[in-house]
């Protein structure tokens, strides 16, 4: 476990670096960068930008943050349409589309405006356009500032399974303006928080207790605080990442949750649940499951329910899903090898580790078992 102490008259560390070889990138993390001259500048390949933005984000972000790039750039946008259900090979044609109407060549960069989903679907099109483009994130909700925008996974989702299309394609640099949280709604504010309880149950003790003490302070996005928690979130990220790039092992736990969840979301269908309301109930499913199998004890148990509910997060499941819709869409999870499901669970507060035993009968029965809202 990496434990590091928390001291809390520190100011977060503003620039943290994703360490892999020539891929490596920079994270900064500070209010006002959106609309900052050229704090985009370093990062482009050449003349040609393309801003990838939604259209509750536009109005928003997407005047300031061009105005901010020198005049002298040929700048074009693109406003998809807002929600999950939208995060499809469909929307990431539009980019395409866009891309070589206005004869954009292999020296352009693409640029992502938004939440996951934004940022998702332009990491996937960046990847995938001349076989492989540059591209920034500007990931404006918490989620995607402490999860989503670092690590290069990119994609769209299937209507079979959660984010079943994808590349592994590492943006240039991840810029995190604190300020554009001011906007996000506070429904949003919790599924990010989600993550970032994530990170403190599968890795960090201390981040834990930390989170714990300041869970008012975070639902009332403290610049200080908020800045903190996500620079704590992207270390712990850009750590796992820089050794495991591509989830051959560690990054796996990353997943903690998120096999309960992507089933919830899928089921319930996308936009419905949130994300990080999806991972919040699976994170509690997956706690469960590791106290009933014996790894953890009450105590540790009840903490991690009581954070995931402070953060104003479900803890049930939903009410129309029985344990065979559950095991169904869990036995399409992409880390699963053969016919084993392999789930994150824990063995304690702060520690992860990835199972494949876990006995179908004793999942089922937590299943069945379990609390829906
Ligand atoms: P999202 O992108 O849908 O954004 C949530 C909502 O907030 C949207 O309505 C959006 O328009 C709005 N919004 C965004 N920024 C705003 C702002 N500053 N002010 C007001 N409104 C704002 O959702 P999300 O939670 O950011 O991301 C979820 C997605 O991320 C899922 O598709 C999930 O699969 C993906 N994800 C990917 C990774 C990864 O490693 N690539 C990790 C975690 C999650
Ligand atoms: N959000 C899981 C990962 O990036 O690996």
């Amino acid at each position: 476990m990496n434990s590091t102490a928390i001291n809390s008259t520190a100011k977060p560390q503003r620039t943290l670096h994703v360490a892999l070889d020539e891929r490596s990138y920079p994270i900064h993390i500070e209010s006002g960068l959106i609309g900052r001259a050229n704090a985009l500048t370093p990062y482009l390949a050449g003349r040609q930008v393309m801003v990838v933005t939604n259209e509750t984000i536009a109005p928003l972000y997407l005047e300031k943050l061009c105005a901010s790039l020198p005049g002298h750039l040929e700048v074009r946008s693109v406003v998809l349409p807002d929600g999950e259900q939208y995060k499809t090979i469909e929307q990431v044609s539009r980019i395409w589309d866009a891309l070589l109407e206005a004869g954009f060549n292999r020296r352009c960069t693409l640029i992502a405006l938004g939440g996951g989903v934004i940022g998702d679907m332009v990491g996937y099109a960046a990847a995938s356009y001349q076989r492989g483009v540059a591209f920034i994130q500007v990931p404006t909700t918490l989620l995607s500032q402490v999860d989503s925008s670092v690590g290069g996974k990119t994609g769209v989702n299937h209507p079979l399974g959660k984010n079943m299309i994808g590349a592994f394609w590492q943006p240039k640099a991840v810029l995190v303006d604190i300020e554009s949280l001011k906007t996000l709604p506070r429904r949003e504010l919790s599924a990010g928080l989600a993550e970032v309880i994530k990170y403190g149950l599968i890795r960090d003790d201390v981040f834990l207790a930390w989170l714990e003490a300041n869970m008012t302070a975070l639902l009332n996005v403290e610049p200080e605080v908020v800045a903190e928690a996500i620079a704590r979130s992207c270390q712990i990220k850009a750590d796992i990442v820089a050794e495991d790039e591509t989830e051959q092992g560690v990054r796996a736990l990353l997943n903690l949750g998120h096999t309960f969840g992507h089933a919830i979301e899928a089921h319930q269908g996308y936009g419905n649940w949130l994300h990080g309301e999806a991972v919040g109930a699976g994170m509690a499913l997956a706690a469960t499951l590791s106290k009933r199998l014996g790894w953890i004890n009450e105590a540790a148990l009840a903490r991690s329910l009581a954070i995931i509910k402070s953060a104003e997060l479900p803890l049930a499941a939903p009410a129309n899903m029985t344990s065979d819709d559950f095991l169904a869409r869990m036995r399409l999870d992409k880390k699963n090898i053969g016919t084993k499901l392999r789930l994150v669970l824990l063995n304690g507060l702060g520690d992860a580790c990835i199972s494949d035993t876990t006995p179908v009968d004793v999942l089922r029965k937590l299943l069945d078992e379990y609390p829906r809202c």
